[in-house]
């Protein structure tokens, strides 16, 4: 596992089609955890569109090489290595059969084939088939399957592949079989296979066509209760695809499956999405309704890569974005489908606000770090490292951008030409944006430097209003600003960024829109104008009066706007603008504005004042009853305490952490009747609903609670919350009072009502590994105090008979939810939240290198921060980086101290 061997780079420039093409595979397990021997048979035969090469080499790692045959006869000139097998002056079209050992149980990589409570999984993308077996372990050699597992009936009764059931049946010995065949080409990292104890909801559905499908939830069978969600959500997604976008579920059955031990996620096997348990099992009790949503949203991604990703596949790692940035736009336009229909623009913009939260938050930072990288990177050393936020989150924004400039109509055309030209084959993000220029009439060649270009985009928007001409000009500039180095590298020219505008009013409506140059008002006030110079001015004629502009409508392109609103200005958008999304942006752009300015006062100890106007702007949202639940509750929430440490000259987290709760306390205390009002009035009594109208009133009611710990006397919202773990009948309200309480509970020195509710939490769900997830992280990142640092909890929590390592779930509830998510305790000025870091990622790297380069990032902004905490970091990551052996993390550790 460990790869000491200085690491190679991996050029996009640099590929080439493979020499060998291989038609058709046939696999044989016998599933043993410790010895699992693999028998694979392959028709190989050479490339014709390839350079010629006499040997044949395969992919393979920590395989015990037992044989290989040639046409049914032994071959000798095998030779097995670090890396794989190489087979010297093979024929041009043969039979080849390998047979190779490998080891399940000790694998803790959890990539390749490994035993998870007592079951067998597989894990194969990126390149985790090479783990089973020796193979041509790329995307852009495709074959068709069949796959015969051999296991004890006993210990594994139910035996799954990927496609459809051929043949089972009893063997001597206690043993039995199952074969299957998948009658698609595929790419060795769609191989699935899972052998175990496992039971299944099942449905039966009619696809489009008529044709009758089999739908199938696998998990353990004390987790039975817990699959209807998930089923739910399945079905929704098929029925969607074939309603957006014309795609058909095209197998007759279709399972997904459960396991607790997973890297990330889940992942979409061709007939056989394999899935970690928190993105699965859900009810009432168990689960939020944030589980519910993510839920619906990870299964109708996984099902829509059966179309983008599995029929219509990667050529090569570097166009990951081609089925990850799609089918992430796919899945977010399902969540706000079923979220609002295709209508319901305000139900739509609550999931839209959500994503680009997580964008700004996430996808931007990692841009102003050293792991900035272009959609489609340009070069890697561990492919596993660039499962990222820009090839996912912007990945699915620049899709976005398509829809934006073409409409719904214009998207749909080009994918439909897209399937036409490429269904069946391993292809580029070039190809995909060739099928959307062409089935619109387009030249899209700028838009490609949304491919290639790192860094996130600036646009500084300058206007002007000529009242005697009634003349209304804006004037766009684009450029980077000061990316990172990386960023600068890349950068080829201005890009082509859909520009939505709108302009407002005196009375706060949107005025009509007429350019230079047009003859009359378009029909919709709000434009998409085609900025794709540096600097460009586009100038709106008969404005009666002078307008606010609304910027970058429902964020139509992933940049960052600069304009000087004025603090008025942006109360009036959040009290106005039409466009949904951006009036949360305007409550989102002055409260920003507020607590950089206080958290730059916190810094150098100036004292701490708000001003009495931004508290009514909050005030307006909080009362305004026109407004949705689930809205005003985003509106009143706070930019993070991340988000606003990474905006400042020099981050600072506890300056950050100081300011964000200065405002949430005067907040608290300013509006405590209203808190009070919203609390009560937004209950949801009565059995549990999963409706979004539902959770929009839990989540409003529940930050009202958040809020209401906040008081200087805490007694009050102490009570509430007691009141409510009590009563609570769904998780969402139980651990929303949990964790008021341990927050009521920090600021407070501590109250017995917390440490009784944790208690409690822990023994009424000792047997549910995903909540006593949630209880490790609602610990991990609660508020401390000097007297209670959450370090101390940290560590001790860690020597818990219920934490393990071993178990990336767990891991990731209490070290990242520390040291990711909990800012203000992990930089402490003493670098002791820096150490804890550096023990964790020296420890998972010997354990499971894709988790460990996970957490090794959470330092990667460490230039950025104040000096002292600087220096911790830097020792702390050359610690690392001396002792670490993967591949994976030394990636991480030394682009980030490079
Ligand atoms: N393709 C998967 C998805 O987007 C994600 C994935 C990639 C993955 N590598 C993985 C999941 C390794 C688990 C483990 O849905
Ligand atoms: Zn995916």
């Amino acid at each position: 596992m460990a790869d000491t061997a200085t690491p190679n780079v991996i050029r996009r420039a640099d590929y080439a089609p493979p020499a060998f093409l291989i038609d058709t595979v046939a696999l044989e397990f016998d599933l043993v955890p410790e010895r699992t021997v693999v028998r694979n048979t392959m028709r190989v035969r050479r490339n014709p569109d390839a350079s010629h090469a006499s040997n044949l080499e395969l992919m393979g790692e920590q395989l015990e090489f037992v044989s290989a045959a040639i046409d049914g006869v032994a071959f000798a000139n095998a030779h097995a290595h670090e890396h794989g097998l190489t087979l010297d002056n093979v024929p041009d079209n043969f039979e080849l059969t390998l047979t190779s050992i490998c080891n399940p149980a000790e694998n803790t990589t959890l990539s390749g084939l490994y035993v998870s409570g007592g079951n067998f999984f597989t894990q194969c993308e990126a390149e985790g088939f090479r783990r089973i077996t020796y193979f041509l372990d790329r995307p852009d050699v495709m074959a068709t399957f069949t796959v015969t597992l051999r296991a004890s009936k006993a210990d594994y009764p139910v035996l799954l592949s990927n496609g459809n059931l051929l043949e089972e049946g009893d063997l001597p010995d206690g043993r039995h079989f199952a074969r299957w065949e998948d009658p698609f080409r595929k790419p060795s990292y769609l191989f699935a296979l899972v052998a175990g104890k496992l039971v299944a909801l099942e449905e039966r559905v009619k696809s489009g066509s008529g044709k009758e499908k089999l739908l199938q939830v696998w998990v353990e069978p004390h987790d039975l209760d817990k699959t209807r969600h998930a089923m739910d959500s399945l079905i929704n997604s098929i029925r969607w695809d074939e309603a957006r976008f014309g795609l058909e579920l095209d197998l007759d059955r279709f399972m997904i499956v459960a396991v607790s031990d997973f890297n990330m996620g889940a992942m979409e096997n061709k007939g056989l999405n394999i899935f970690n348990t928190k993105y699965v099992l859900a009810n009432p009790e168990t689960a939020t309704d944030t589980d519910f949503a993510n839920i619906e949203a990870v299964v109708g991604h996984e099902y829509f890569h059966n179309w983008t990703g599995n029929r219509v596949t990667c050529r090569d790692w570097f166009q990951l974005s081609l089925k990850e940035g799609l089918t992430v736009f796919r899945d977010q336009e399902f969540s706000a489908d079923m979220a609002g229909g295709a209508t319901d623009e305000a139900a739509r913009a609550t999931k839209r606000i959500e994503d680009v939260r997580v964008l700004r938050q996430m996808q931007f930072a990692e841009d102003a770090g050293p792991m900035a990288h272009p959609v489609r990177p340009e070069s890697y050393v561990e492919i596993n490292n660039f499962y990222t936020m820009t090839v996912y989150e912007k990945g699915s924004e620049v899709v976005r951008m398509y829809q934006t400039l073409f409409g719904r109509d214009g998207f749909r055309k080009g994918m439909d030409l897209y399937f036409k030209r490429h269904d069946g084959q391993a292809v580029t993000c070039d190809d995909f944006r060739h099928a959307l220029a062409d089935a619109n009439g387009r030249d899209l060649a700028q838009f490609e430097r949304w491919y290639s270009q790192a860094g996130t985009p600036r646009v500084s928007v300058r206007t002007k209003y000529d009242a005697a001409q009634q003349r209304y000009s804006v004037t766009l500039t684009q450029g980077y600003g000061d990316a990172a180095p990386a960023a600068r590298e890349t950068q080829k020219g201005p890009l082509l960024i859909p520009f939505a505008i709108g302009l407002i009013g005196k009375d706060g409506a949107d005025l009509p829109l007429q350019l230079e140059g047009e003859t009359k008002a378009s029909n919709s006030t709000t434009r998409v104008l085609d900025f794709t110079q540096t600097e460009q001015t586009f100038t709106f004629v008969n404005v009666a009066q002078e307008p606010l502009p609304s910027l970058l409508r429902n964020f139509s392109a992933p940049v960052i706007v600069e304009y000087d609103y004025s603090a008025d200005q942006l109360a009036f958008l959040l009290a106005h603008d039409s466009d949904p999304f951006n009036r949360w942006e305007a409550g989102q752009r002055l409260a920003t504005r507020e607590l950089l300015t206080l958290a730059g006062r916190a810094a150098t100890g100036v004292p701490l004042q708000l001003d009495d106007s931004v508290v009514a702007a909050f005030a307006r949202v909080l009362t305004d009853e026109s407004l949705s639940p689930s809205f005003r509750e985003l509106a009143l929430m706070l930019p993070s305490e991340a988000y606003l440490a990474e905006q400042m000259a020099e981050s600072n987290p506890a300056a950050v952490h100081a300011a964000r709760q200065f405002v949430r306390k005067r907040l608290a205390n300013a509006l405590r009747k209203d808190w009070l009002a919203v609390y009560e009035k937004h209950r949801t009594p009565g059995a549990y609903e999963a409706t979004p109208e539902a959770a929009g009133h839990r989540a409003l009611k529940n930050l009202a609670l958040s809020y209401l710990a906040e008081l200087d006397d805490p007694a009050e919202a102490v009570r509430l919350a007691s009141a409510q773990y009590d009563a609570a009948n769904n998780m969402t309200d139980r651990s929303a009072a949990l964790s008021a309480l341990l927050n009521a509970a920090a600021a407070n020195g501590g109250n017995v009502e917390a440490q009784q509710a944790l208690d409690d939490f822990y023994r009424r769900f000792e047997k549910e590994p995903l909540v006593i997830d949630k209880w490790f992280a609602l610990q991990a990142t609660q508020r401390g105090s000097a007297q209670r640092p959450v370090i101390k909890i940290v560590r001790k929590l860690m020597a818990h008979p219920a934490f393990n390592l071993k178990n990336p779930n767990r891991a990731r509830s209490l070290i990242f939810s520390f040291c990711a998510a909990n800012p203000a305790q992990f930089h402490a000025e003493d670098g002791s939240g820096y150490a804890f870091w550096a023990d964790q990622v020296i420890a998972l790297d010997a354990i499971n290198p894709q988790v460990a380069a996970r957490l090794a990032r959470s330092l990667e902004l460490w230039r950025r921060f104040t000096p002292t905490l600087r220096d911790g970091m830097r020792t702390a990551l050359e610690k690392v980086a001396s002792q670490v052996k993967s591949r994976d993390v030394r990636e991480i550790v030394e682009k980030a101290l490079a």
